[in-house]
C-alpha cells in the first residue's frame, strides 16, 4: 500500500459548514482526494489517504480514506462535499473511518514514513522501499514542532525546488512510484 498523510491546519471537525473552502479549506483535503485516488477512469485501490483535521469544534480528527473499500465516490466537489458533511455529522460511507486521533498519534505507528518538503532530499535519489507513507501540510506547510516530530520517525525528501499544491505533490509522487513500481 501507498499512503499519504495530510496535516490540515484549520479543516473543520464537524459538517456545519456551507462550503469546503469556507470549512478551514476543506476544499485542500478534497483536491488531495483526487490526486491521491483518481486516475482517468479508475481507483487507485493501492492508496490509502489520511487527513488529520485541527480545526474547530472537536480537533483532532483522523479520517482515513481506504481505496480497497472506497465505493460511490466521483470526481467532482459537490459529491466530496456531501461525503465530508456526511461523515463528519457521525454518518458511514463505505471506505472512509473517523477516530479522534492526532497528527502525532498517527504517525508514531508508522513505518518508512517520508516528509515531502522542498529543502529535502531529491526524491529520484531515495529508495521509498515497500509501502511508503508520505506526509504532506496543508496551502500554509507543516507547523514546526509537528514536522519535528515527524522527523523523529522518517526523513524529509524533496520533489523540486519550487513549492507546489500539495495536491499536486501527491500527483507526480504518485507517477514516480507509477515508474518505479509495477503498479496496477
Ligand atoms: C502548498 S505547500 C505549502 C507551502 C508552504 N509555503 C510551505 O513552505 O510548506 C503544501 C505542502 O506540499 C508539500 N510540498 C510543496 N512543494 C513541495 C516540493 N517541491 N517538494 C516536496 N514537498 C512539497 C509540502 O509538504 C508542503 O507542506
Amino acid at each position: 500500500m501507498i499512503e499519504f498523510i495530510l496535516f490540515s491546519r484549520k479543516g473543520r471537525t464537524d459538517g456545519n459548514f456551507r462550503n469546503l473552502r469556507e470549512a478551514g479549506r476543506l476544499d485542500v483535503v478534497y483536491q488531495c482526494l483526487l490526486t491521491a485516488f483518481f486516475t482517468s477512469g479508475a481507483i487507485r485501490r493501492d492508496v490509502v489517504f489520511h487527513a488529520i483535521l485541527n480545526g474547530p469544534p472537536h480537533p483532532p480528527v483522523h479520517l482515513v480514506f481506504d481505496g480497497r473499500k472506497l465505493r460511490d465516490v466521483r470526481t467532482d466537489e459537490k459529491t466530496w462535499e456531501d461525503i465530508l458533511r456526511k461523515v463528519l455529522s457521525g454518518g458511514a460511507h463505505q471506505g472512509i473511518e473517523l477516530h479522534k486521533e492526532s497528527f502525532q498519534e498517527v504517525i508514531r505507528t508508522k513505518r518508512n514514513l517520508f516528509i515531502l518538503e522542498e529543502n529535502g532530499e531529491d526524491i529520484n535519489n531515495v529508495n521509498l522501499g515497500e509501502n511508503p507513507v508520505f506526509v504532506l501540510g496543508d496551502q500554509v506547510g507543516l507547523p514546526i514542532k509537528d514536522e519535528k516530530f515527524a522527523l523523529r520517525f522518517g526523513t524529509k525528501i524533496s520533489i523540486g525546488k519550487k513549492p507546489y499544491l500539495a495536491m499536486s505533490c501527491i500527483d507526480i509522487v504518485n507517477y514516480i512510484l507509477d515508474s518505479r513500481l509495477k503498479r496496477e
